[in-house]
């Protein structure tokens, strides 16, 4: 297995040019299928979690080419309606495929998709909302058999605005009779994209980013060619990994209302931040201060997949900082890495009370999830000495070129 090796203690400085989101290219790359004609969708990043959803659209019959940062899919060949099993144990985010392939096959079978290192994940919401639209559902032995002869648009009231769910609704609803409108759906600016590349398609979808989503269905499909937006998760993890080291980054092709959470508590921290129209500066303070209690919660929120990055920045911070988990129930697993460290933290329920030490101190630790993977590199580049960092094959998943981008602030990181 892959690892990195960090020298740490130095402070980063320099630039860097966000890519695509992860998570925006892997749900519209699943509603490609609706299309049954050509999409280009540009700024791509190079991703495994992107190359197995590509796997997959290819195994279900699509031509897929991945040219300079774009992935072409011509799905008018499509001629398979069952979610690759082992693909379906690698990328959770394969269940995004549910809607879409309904809609164009009004049928799809997959394997219940695993739970993962962070938590169980059922797919409850998912099902509930398809049903409400008209799919027939039959689970047995951890498979998951669906027909719907024909999707009826309806009112679905999410119970939780769970992101899949509501891409999965999103999609479903597109070829369904009538109009479809999500009430609680979730908010994420990844949700606006998934709306965006549909209606660059010709489809009629509004409201998303706001609290109801309005569908209309049975709208012609054509080719596009779609932009997705900057990874704003990346964007927080390169400012958090510049505060951590003591330095200074600027962070382009950023769009900062998107991390306006994160910056607000990099500033509270200590950090000097200016922001401009696609651009993020950030110049660390000599000791970075703790930060009030940070709750988890569904966008605009302080995102769960920036909590991990944010707790390795605190370890060092001067004071107390309280961080609660709220939306997976297990992921604290970085947790004792960071303590192998040196960090002072105790968990009590979903709280973890970071205390801030004056240091942390290299060790060889592990990455158990992706975003916990990142802490551990940013609590490594902070660190005093050398730190190893196992499973790297978890960091892979949601940042392209990881050590490289950081090697051009002066990072000094190694795989090996
Ligand atoms: C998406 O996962 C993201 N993944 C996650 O990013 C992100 O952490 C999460 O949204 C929250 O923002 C992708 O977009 C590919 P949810 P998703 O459905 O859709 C529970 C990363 O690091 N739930 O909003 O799975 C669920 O168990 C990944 O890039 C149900 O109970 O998130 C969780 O506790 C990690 N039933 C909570 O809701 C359901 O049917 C949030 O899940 C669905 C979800």
């Amino acid at each position: 297995m892959e690892r990195y090796h960090i020298i740490g203690n130095k402070s980063l400085e320099g630039e860097h040019q966000l890519k695509g989101a992860k998570n925006a290219v892997l749900p519209i790359l699943a509603a490609t299928i609706l299309t049954g004609s050509t999409s280009v969708i540009e700024n791509c990043p190079d991703l495994s979690d992107d190359r197995t959803m590509v796997a997959i659209l290819k195994e279900m019959g699509c031509k897929v080419t991945w040219e300079n940062g774009s992935i072409i899919v011509d799905s008018s060949t499509l001629d398979d309606y069952v979610i690759p099993q082992k693909h379906m144990k690698e990328i959770r985010s394969s269940v995004f495929l549910m809607g879409p392939t309904l809609a164009r096959c009004g049928k799809v079978s997959l394997s219940y998709p695993g739970g993962c290192a962070i938590g169980e994940r059922p797919i409850d919401i998912h099902l509930y909302a398809l049903r409400l639209l008209g799919v027939e559902i039959k689970e047995k032995d951890g498979l998951l058999d669906c027909s719907v002869d024909r999707l009826i648009g309806t009112d679905i009231h999410l119970p939780f605005p769970s992101v899949g769910a509501t891409e999965n609704a999103m999609m479903a609803a597109i070829m369904a009779e009538g109009e479809t409108t999500i009430y609680n759906p979730a908010k994420e600016p990844e949700i606006v994209d998934l709306q965006n590349y549909l209606n660059s398609c010709g489809a009629e979808v509004y409201g998303a980013g706001s609290d109801e989503i309005v569908i209309k269905g049975k709208r012609e499909l054509r080719d596009t060619i779609y932009k997705v937006i900057p990874d704003r998760i990346e964007g927080g993890t390169f400012l958090a990994a510049a505060a951590a080291t003591g330095g200074s980054i600027q962070l382009r092709n950023a769009i900062p209302a998107h991390m306006s959470f994160v910056i607000n508590k990099l500033r509270e921290a200590g950090c000097q931040i200016i922001v401009e129209k696609d651009m993020v500066y950030l110049k660390a303070p000599d000791k970075l201060k703790a930060v009030k209690p940070i709750e988890t919660s569904p966008y605009p929120g302080f995102p769960t997949d920036m909590q991990s990055q944010f707790m390795a920045l605190m370890t060092c911070a001067d004071g107390y900082t309280l961080i609660t988990e709220n939306i997976f129930e297990n992921r604290f697993k970085h947790v004792k890495e960071l303590i192998k460290m040196g960090a002072d933290i105790q968990i009590e329920g979903n709280t973890a009370i970071v205390k801030g030490v004056e240091k942390l101190k290299g060790a060889h630790v592990k990455a158990m999830d992706l975003r916990g993977g990142a802490s551990l590199v940013i609590a490594g580049l902070a660190a005093e000495g050398t730190t190893i960092v196992e499973n790297i094959c978890h960091i892979d998943r949601g940042y392209d070129k990881f050590e490289l981008a950081l090697s051009k602030l002066g990072a000094n990181i190694k795989r090996i």
